[in-house]
């Protein structure tokens, strides 16, 4: 065999050898294959090895030799099975910014195994050997023998190995750098993991084999009528193509594609994911593929599917497990696209990289629809001002075009895959632009996306992440600033012209984010804008081990990187161990298909979904009297089509006033069948309204009128007039309590451009010089309140004592009046705050701080709004109700611990023998409870959770306010009206 290369495979710009085969798509063939995933041995140097420039490594010749060869099981990354670290960084290249050279001290994962190939395969016909991904240049031998080598770390690659494969034992040697020049073009947010991390197999080509097809199935919107264009590459003469369920059987030609009409077929949709079984076969072989009808096309500055405008509801997803990294795993990928599907999300992009080929079947299947990704991001150059870029680099030209192709070629057939996306933040240039003109020849039926187009040279439609709603009201309305970063008004003027998105917004990072439902309201408002997908789908966390054994998912800088990103890893949806966090609850409630508006006696059923109608859905009514469910029926509510609204009686008895209750309705569309991602009964859809909102009567009247009676016996106070104990359970407090553990949103000072933080919170300027919330009040001490009674006064009637709180070295604090009442059968406190002194600062929150014994009990049942946490800019996920949870699943285990389980409207909350009460009126609010084992304090004091001390004592905080959320992290900062200002607050509390 002739060198497959002329070219060292590193220190270029080239991505592979001559010797790969031209990509091509991933079908389901019945010709043979031999999988090679299993056990290999492997071992790992600390270097390009030398003998390489050479050619031919001893152990490609001789197999493994010497006591440095382990087992190790392909596919896998190396860092995950003990041998080298996992490495994290954002931004940043974790190597010189030297393109196209990486250091000589490069991880180098050698792996050899043998292979016997079976007795009967066949003779005739071509074997290739497929690489699936390895991260991130692969060298291959068999038997000795260079067959190639190629970057493009998420891209499969072929390589046709007929002429060095033998009868019986063969040798498969492949030589893995973590470092090359394709990693220049791997600069994702996310984890450096080498290694051979998806399937090697052999495939056999037969004789005439179907080397290729590309198959468009159009349905034309207004006829409904479908169309196959079938595009093959075979040295067959004739080609069969079968539908069966159409009828529709023809023998095509090879030479040039074929167009098939056939007849009245259904729509293929994310709603409605309808697919059909094709079978194309040549003599030699038959490929079954699975084929959704559907047209997607820009249409001036609309985007429409199937003729009606399409909007994501969607998410980024990374491939990421937290013991296998980015391996793919089915059971984990098909139970998390169920869980996104029960959470409404219905559009996924794939960030920033092409996902294993089985994950679109399941897209296809399910319904999702897919911007698909290329394996592309030179973030790094950001850092050295893109001097140097690939992206505008003839010398890189080849790398990019041999990117986008393996990416459209291998997921070409998929019917989820609506959109081609050139890679992400990889500035702008020629390289790029050429990408896209690639695509535009070979497949025209799909629009093209990147973000990073910002005049919209060569994308076909406009793409922002993290925009505030100012900058999207500009683009989609009233035009009140120039189009980010474009390079004069006619570029502004194109972007404006088209289809909008937001690639990327709600910054799912920790606690958080808020104002989605400021993002949707703009999404339903705005024509132009078609919705988007939040940042992201899942936590990167790695689980890892402490000194002493203790497991934790570990984020940058826990495997001693050198530089490192740290926590920004963590900033999925659900945590690194899939469990969902409540900002999936507020999305499925935004993202909900329906939704019920109540005006006096009737409902309003409006069908939000594009393509289906409602005939699957149940809808439900209940009715709550102080939490508790009364009553409920179901509503005859006749299939509303997509885009219309239904409007029903509501039952008497839903509706009868109840006089001096709190009393609300509860709607809810549940599936009236099981789907492939939930059973009959899921809610797809609820929403809540108060029932009766004149007639609720003071709670004063139950909970002891002020002077009615003296104190009560069972409580005692200490000397200076503060709660010692309740009816026997010793307390601490209740303090006055400024801090909350600052979330991710309040720890940034702001990811990204100048403008994700709003002008009204900064005149303007660029995040640098606003400092994170949570410096701001580091600094003016809100985390270290000292309290000072200033007064003690009892009337008989009741105790009053007046506290001054106020951290060292400040002179504002905030000045509390204590008033105690109440008879043995409950204890009332009613606590007033004001602001003291020139206060230039938020507040994290605003309320009270008790201590209660460790064994007073592990379970909370409350009456207010649950079962989740909620914030004021986050509380699309929660009803009133009445609810009962353990302790330690009240807060959400965030990666690093922060705030997390606070719970506003509080009426009652019942912990072991203590019951608080709570009323509103008067000055005074609901409060929001949280109840830890863990003071805000010591959680802002640690990295993990692992680190917290042990626990000696619940902490119980009612808060009349909390700040906001936000989505600072990266993106805008809490709105002004969810901000927490220092303000007069008050509290009506009642312990029984
Ligand atoms: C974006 C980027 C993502 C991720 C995100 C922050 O700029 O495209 O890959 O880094 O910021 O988490």
């Amino acid at each position: 065999m002739s060198a497959p290369h002329a070219v060292r495979p590193l220190g270029t710009t080239t991505p592979g050898s001559d010797s790969r085969l031209p990509p091509r798509a991933r079908v389901r063939s019945d010709a043979r294959a031999l999988s090679l995933d299993g056990v290999w041995r492997f071992r790992l140097t600390d270097h390009a090895p030398l003998d390489e420039v050479d050619g031919i490594p001893p152990f490609a010749v001789h197999g493994p030799d010497g006591a440095d060869w382990h087992d190790l099981v392909v596919p896998s990354h190396w860092p995950l099975h003990g041998h080298g670290s996992p490495w994290y960084t954002n931004i940043r290249y974790p190597f010189p910014v030297d393109p196209p050279h990486v250091p000589d001290t490069n991880p180098t994962g050698d792996h050899v195994r043998t292979v016997d190939l079976p007795d009967d395969w066949p003779a005739t016909g071509r074997t290739v050997l497929r690489l699936d991904g390895a991260e991130s240049l692969a060298h291959v031998w068999v038997n000795g023998t260079e067959i190639g080598w190629s970057t493009g770390s998420r891209l499969a690659v072929e390589y046709d190995v007929t002429d060095v494969l033998r009868p019986g034992t063969n040798t498969v040697a492949l030589r893995v750098h973590q470092w090359s020049q394709g990693s220049y073009l791997e600069d994702q947010d996310q984890w450096w993991l080498p290694g051979v991390f998806r399937s090697v197999a052999l495939e056999h080509r037969p004789v005439d084999a179907l080397d290729d097809v590309f198959v468009t199935a159009d349905r034309d919107p207004v006829t409904g009528r479908g169309r196959l264009r079938i595009e093959t590459v075979t040295t067959a003469g004739s080609v069969t193509v079968r539908l069966p369920e159409t009828g529709l059987e023809a023998r095509i030609s090879p030479a040039s594609p074929a167009h098939l009409d056939v007849g009245v077929v259904d729509a293929w949709s994310a709603e409605i994911p309808r697919l059909y079984d094709l079978t194309v076969a040549t003599d030699g072989e038959r490929v079954r593929m699975r084929v959704g009808f559907r047209r997607v096309e820009v249409v001036g500055d609309q985007l429409l599917a199937n003729g009606v405008p399409l909007v994501f509801h969607g998410v980024n997803r990374h491939e990421t497990h937290p013991d296998l990294g980015r391996v793919f795993d089915e059971d984990v990928v098909r139970a998390d696209l169920a869980l996104m599907k029960r959470h409404n999300v219905q559009a996924i992009r794939t960030a920033h990289q092409p996902p294993h080929p089985r994950f679109l079947e399941l897209a296809d299947e399910l319904g999702f629809w897919v911007v698909l990704e290329c394996d592309l991001e030179t973030h790094g150059f950001w850092e050295v001002d893109w001097v140097g870029n690939p992206s505008d680099d003839p010398t890189w030209r080849d790398a990019y075009l041999d990117r986008v192709r393996r990416t459209v070629e291998r997921d070409k057939n998929h019917a989820s895959v609506v959109m081609w996306s050139l890679g992400n933040e990889s500035g702008t240039g020629r390289n790029l632009a050429a990408m896209a003109d690639w695509i535009r020849q070979r497949d025209p039926s799909r629009p093209i996306h990147y973000e990073g187009d910002v005049d919209g040279a060569y994308t076909d439609v406009y793409s922002r992440m993290y925009p505030t709603l100012e900058e999207i009201d500009s683009v989609c309305g009233t035009v009140t600033m120039p189009v980010h970063e474009t390079s004069g008004p006619a570029a502004g003027a194109r972007q404006r012209a088209k289809p909008f998105l937001l690639c990327e917004y709600g910054h799912a990072m920790g606690n958080g984010p808020g104002m989605l439902a400021e993002y949707q309201e703009r999404i339903e408002r705005w024509p132009s804008l078609h919705g988007g997908f939040v940042w992201e789908w899942r936590d990167h966390g790695l689980r890892t081990r402490t000194a002493d054994g203790t497991t934790y998912f570990g984020y940058g800088g826990d495997f001693g990187e050198p530089v490192h990103d740290g926590v920004f890893v963590m900033d999925g949806l659900v945590l690194s161990d899939g469990t969902p966090t409540p900002a999936l609850a507020d999305l499925a409630a935004l993202w909900a298909p329906v939704r019920f508006v109540r005006t006096g006696s009737s409902l309003t059923v409006r069908n939000l979904r594009a393509h289906a109608d409602t005939a699957d859905l149940v809808v439900s009514w209940e009715l709550r009297v102080d939490g508790r469910a009364v009553d409920d029926g179901t509503l005859d509510v006749p299939p509303v089509r997509p885009g219309s609204e239904a409007t029903v009686a509501l039952p008497s008895e839903a509706i009868a006033p109840r006089r001096g209750h709190r009393a609300h309705l509860t709607f809810r569309a549940d599936l009236r069948a099981d789907t492939a991602w939930a059973d009959a009964g899921h809610a797809v859809a609820s929403g809540q309204v108060a029932a009766d909102v004149v007639a609720v009567e003071p709670v004063e009247a139950e909970s002891g009128r002020p002077g009615r009676t003296a104190l009560p016996v069972s409580a005692v106070f200490s000397d200076d007039g503060t709660l010692r104990s309740w009816r026997g359970v010793p307390l601490a407090g209740p303090r006055p309590e400024l801090w909350r553990a600052p979330t991710e949103n309040d720890r940034a000072a702001g990811q990204g451009s100048s403008e994700t933080v709003l002008p009204e919170l900064t005149s303007g300027r660029g995040d640098e010089s606003v400092p994170p919330s949570a410096d701001r009040w580091r600094e003016r001490g809100l985390d270290r309140l000292t309290h000072r009674v200033l007064s003690l006064e009892t009337d008989g009637r009741a105790l009053v004592q007046r506290v001054r709180s106020m951290p060292a070295g400040s002179s504002t604090g905030i000045e509390s009046e204590f008033r105690w009442t109440g008879d043995d059968g409950s204890l009332r406190l009613r606590w007033t705050t004001v602001p003291i002194g020139p206060w230039d600062c938020t507040w994290p929150r605003i309320g009270l701080h008790l201590e209660l014994p460790e064994d007073l009990t592990d379970d909370a049942s409350w009456w207010g709004t649950g079962p989740h946490e909620s914030y004021a800019d986050a509380r699309n996920g929660v009803e009133v109700g009445r609810f009962t949870a353990p302790i330690d699943d009240l807060g959400i285990r965030y990666a690093r611990p922060q705030e997390t389980g606070h719970r506003p409207g509080l009426h009652e909350l019942r912990l072991g023998p203590l019951v608080v009460a709570a009323a509103e009126g008067h000055g005074a609010t609901l409060p929001g409870f949280q109840v830890a084992r863990h003071s805000a304090q010591q959680w802002s004091a640690v990295g993990h959770a692992h680190e917290l001390p042990a626990s000696d004592r619940l902490h119980l905080y009612l808060d009349a306010a909390q700040h906001g959320l936000g989505s600072r992290a990266c993106g805008p900062d809490v709105l002004p009206r969810y901000a927490l200002w220092p303000r007069q607050v008050a509290l009506d509390i009642t312990f029984r």
